[in-house]
């Protein structure tokens, strides 16, 4: 088996990390790495050794590392000045992109992360309805908030809509302001939504759950309930945001929310994240249009940076070029059309879920409907598979592949061959056919 050898440097950082970083690590991604560079769709540690990145800085490089164009728009803006405070060209130029490319984006804030945007569009949220409580989905991401981390990942199944913590350190209190309810369950979705109506200032969901597609008719669903009974709608399109399509997951899917958030792709790769929405919401961020009272203040030392927000508007602008999307869907395709292939010939019972821009092999039968679906795969095999991958030179997340513009068919079908040597490797007891 093609094996990953570490060099010395890199095992002197790694030893460094574990002195002075808790964890060994940043808190994001196995320390099992030290990244030297980045080109297009590969990365390559700091012993040489190359791999297919398919973790994409978990998800901003949607368009290849060190692209020329974003490497170029930052290299000018840079002389010019880091950062202001103050309004800059940049940072208005890509509100105004941001607002021409999504529909539920009339006015946009910027913020530097998308736990940031998350947290200011529920408190938004519950600005404008005047409401407490958020509705989310078992399973879904919305940052690292107090209010975020509500039943991300529970280890206990609690009854809906009770809320899971799932961090120490959060507030008793603010479990009892989160209802949780089942990820493409429609009818449990609207039948709390409209019981609790009169306690809830805001729903709150990825449109493309971690992994898991909407069925269809649920985003139209909850999009009709809460424009019904007045409950402001956001869709977290932090990951989804230009890269489902130009419009984002809302275009894809055909369903607008009132709020959105963005980030990743719109910071090109650089700390940026935003807060979208509707005019008559996003006028609490400014004071002089609301009463002192539906004032949301919110402000940031980096908001709009100039740099980022450079980076961001070239991304964009290398999107909007033809055939940009067709040519990644494509390349997802093929990808997760190869795996499928694989995990048949393997008779594992395994499957690939996802979009073709973002999927991962679930291993599990059955519908992948929701959080409790997930949970259900082997997590062992899961874990093997991914280990004979990384040592044959294939970077990825846990449970994701992230595609972008700079993967090429050779990539997949090196993809592929591990991929195929990973399913070799499996004990035929793991096997079902
Ligand atoms: C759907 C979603 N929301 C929010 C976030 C948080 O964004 P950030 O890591 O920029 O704080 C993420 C990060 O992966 C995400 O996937």
């Amino acid at each position: 088996m093609a094996g990953i050898a570490k060099g010395a440097a890199e095992q002197a950082l790694m030893e460094a990390a574990r002195r002075v970083l808790p964890g060994g690590g940043f808190g994001n991604f196995a320390p099992d790495i030290v990244v030297a560079e980045g080109q297009g769709g590969h990365v390559r540690d700091v012993s040489g050794n190359d791999y297919i990145d398919y973790l994409l800085g978990s998800g901003p490089m949607f368009i290849g590392h060190n692209h020329p164009a974003v490497t170029a728009a930052v290299l000018a803006q840079i002389p010019r000045g880091t950062t202001f405070f103050a309004n800059s060209e940049p940072g208005i130029r890509l509100a105004e992109a941001i607002v021409d490319a999504v529909a539920c984006a009339d006015q946009v804030r910027f913020v530097s992360s998308g736990s940031e945007a998350d947290a200011y569009a529920m408190r938004l949220a519950r600005a404008v309805s005047g409401r407490p409580k958020i509705v989310k989905f078992e399973g879904g991401y919305h940052g690292m908030s107090d209010w975020g981390m509500m039943s991300l990942a529970p280890k206990r199944l609690a009854n809906f809509p009770e809320a899971v913590p799932d961090s120490a350190g959060i507030p008793d209190a603010i479990r009892n302001e989160v209802l949780v309810a089942p990820f493409n369950d429609t009818e449990a979705a609207v039948r709390l939504i409209e019981a609790r109506a009169q306690e809830i200032g805001g729903v709150i969901l990825e449109p493309f759950q971690r992994l898991i597609p909407p069925k269809h008719g649920f985003l139209a669903a909850i999009r009709e309930v809460t424009a019904r009974l007045g409950i402001p709608l956001i869709f977290d399109e932090v990951v989804t945001g230009f890269r489902f399509a130009y419009g984002g997951a809302q275009e894809h899917y055909g369903v607008t929310p009132d709020i959105c958030t963005l980030g990743k792709i719109i910071g090109g790769g650089f700390p940026l994240a935003a807060v979208a929405g509707r005019a008559e919401m996003m006028k609490h961020f400014d004071r002089a249009a609301v009463a002192e009272d539906g004032f949301l203040m919110q402000v940031g030392t980096l908001s709009g940076n100039p740099v980022a927000a450079a980076a961001g508007l070239a991304t964009l602008e290398v999107l909007r070029e033809p055939g940009a999307y067709e040519g990644v869907f494509a390349t997802g395709r093929s990808l997760m059309d190869g795996l499928t292939g694989l995990i048949h010939e393997a008779g594992i019972p395994a499957q690939v879920v996802g979009e073709a821009v973002m999927f991962d092999v679930v291993y599990a039968d059955g519908d992948m409907r929701d959080y409790r679906a997930i949970c259900r795969q082997d997590t062992a095999m899961q874990k093997h598979v991914n280990g004979v991958l990384r040592a044959r030179g294939i970077l990825k997340g846990e449970s994701k592949y992230y595609l972008s513009t700079a993967h090429t068919a050779e990539d997949v079908a090196q993809t592929l061959d591990a991929f195929r040597a990973a399913m070799a490797s499996l004990p035929a007891t793991r096997r079902v056919a």
